[in-house]
């Protein structure tokens, strides 16, 4: 998200330094190499090399720059709350450059953290480090991402909104000249109010997934397409047909943890986060009902080999966080199967957790198999020949139905 943000900013003309502690990434983003793979980011970092720099010295960063946008990891924590420490820490380092600073520097929280956060710890950790005040001697502000992998440069350049929340006016400013380019609304709101629209934005895309994953279930006992059902739907503009793809559920680094994040925090709060918890039980029961479908025609899995298509958690990357494949790997292992599998990028990454199930070089040779099951909807899986196969599939892949047996998740 911060290498992102900042290739595009460079892109709009900016002057950008970008600052990190790992020397191998700071070498590669000087050398134009992007350290992660993001469609058309190399080529920003490229093109606009001239304005774009990486450092791990922040106080070059600092003087040398107007805004400095926090964009460090918030990693869950062993409850599902999340672990601020990095947050914490980068804002004492900003908080001691500016001590020094004679200029005005505006402060801008990108990472998402739970509503409150910018208000109660970084504003008094900047003040107390800087010795200054927040407002007269420097900016605050929020401004949550919404850019989703694979596609974060377009979805950062055409975004649908830009949310900034502000402490004061001179920052609002600020950020509406940073973000002068843009043709979306521009919603301006109050510190908390921007931190708490992402954590609601996300767990409402993941409550439309499990509620048409709901709804596909009835739909699968009621012979009914759960396809047709949301394009039904989608057609009312206080609905909309986006996220209401059924399926094996939701996964990646983003919606678990966030939705786990706000649980934690309800708990401690003593609320009851009611909608949320449910949502996370539809989409942990998902995966294991494409093996109740496989059951009914391979009732004893014990020995048979099951192909599985797909282990990224979305098609497009290599990120394997809180794939829906996981839950169906251990399930087919739990139950004696043989398993083979394929992803044209996720492979690697699996191995490491699963070294006990066959890699195989390509999609074909996942066919080889007693049935298949299609868990990420890669575009290479559509120009499989499925003819003579069983196949159980949770990303409808609509080439997959003339298989000689097949069984949609939702349909
Ligand atoms: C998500 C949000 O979409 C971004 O707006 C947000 O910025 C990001 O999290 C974040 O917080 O950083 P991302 O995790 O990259 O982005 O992935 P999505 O494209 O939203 O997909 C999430 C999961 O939902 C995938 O497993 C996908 O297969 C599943 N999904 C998506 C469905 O099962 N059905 C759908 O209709 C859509």
């Amino acid at each position: 998200m911060g290498l992102v943000s900042g290739a595009c900013f460079a892109k709009f003309g900016n002057n950008v330094i970008c600052v990190d502690i790992d020397k191998g990434k700071i070498e590669k983003i000087n050398n134009s190499i992007s350290p992660i793979y993001e469609d058309g980011l190399e080529n920003l970092l490229l093109k606009y090399k001239d304005n774009i720099k990486a450092t791990d010295d922040y106080s070059y960063a600092i003087n040398n720059t107007e805004i400095t946008f926090i964009c460090v990891g918030t990693p869950s924590e062993s409850d599902g709350g999340i672990d601020i420490s990095y947050v914490k820490e980068v804002t004492i380092k900003i908080a001691e450059i500016l001590k020094e600073k004679n200029d005005w520097h505006l402060v801008v929280v990108k990472s998402t953290v739970i509503p409150g956060t910018t208000r109660d710890i970084v504003l008094p950790l900047l003040e107390k480090h800087s010795g200054k005040n927040v407002g007269k001697d420097f900016g605050l502000a929020m401004n949550p991402e919404f850019l989703r992998e694979g596609i974060a440069v377009e979805d950062f350049l055409r975004p649908d909104r830009i949310v900034i929340g502000t402490y004061s006016d001179k920052s609002k400013e600020i950020l509406r000249g940073l973000y002068k380019n843009f043709s979306c609304p521009l919603f301006e709101t109050s510190l908390s109010a921007a931190e708490m629209i992402k954590y609601a934005s996300n767990c409402f895309l993941a409550t439309k997934i499990s509620f048409i994953n709901e709804i596909g279930n009835f739909c699968k006992k009621l012979d009914i397409d759960s396809y047709e059902v949301a394009d039904g739907m989608g057609l009312d503009n206080r609905i909309g047909r986006a996220f209401l793809d059924s399926g094996i559920g939701w996964g990646g680094s983003c919606f678990p943890k966030d939705l786990h994040a706000l649980i934690s925090w309800s708990k401690k709060e003593k609320e009851e986060a009611k909608i949320i918890e449910s949502v996370i039980r539809v989409n942990d029961l998902q995966p294991l009902i494409l093996i109740e479908l496989l059951k009914k025609h391979i009732p004893n899995l014990n020995g048979k080999t099951i192909g599985l298509l797909g282990l990224a958690f979305k098609p497009d990357t290599d990120d394997i966080r809180e794939s829906r494949a996981i839950p169906i790997i251990r399930k087919l292992l739990e139950d004696g199967a043989e398993i083979k599998a394929y992803d044209p990028k996720a492979m690697e990454n699996f191995e490491k957790l699963y070294p006990q199930i066959e890699y195989c070089t390509s999609a074909e040779e996942v066919l080889n198999s007693d049935a298949v099951l299609i868990a990420t909807k890669w575009e290479e899986f559509k120009k499989l020949d499925y003819k003579e196969k069983i196949v159980i599939d949770g990303r409808r892949l609509k080439e997959a139905e003339f298989a000689k047996i097949y069984e949609g998740v939702c349909w």
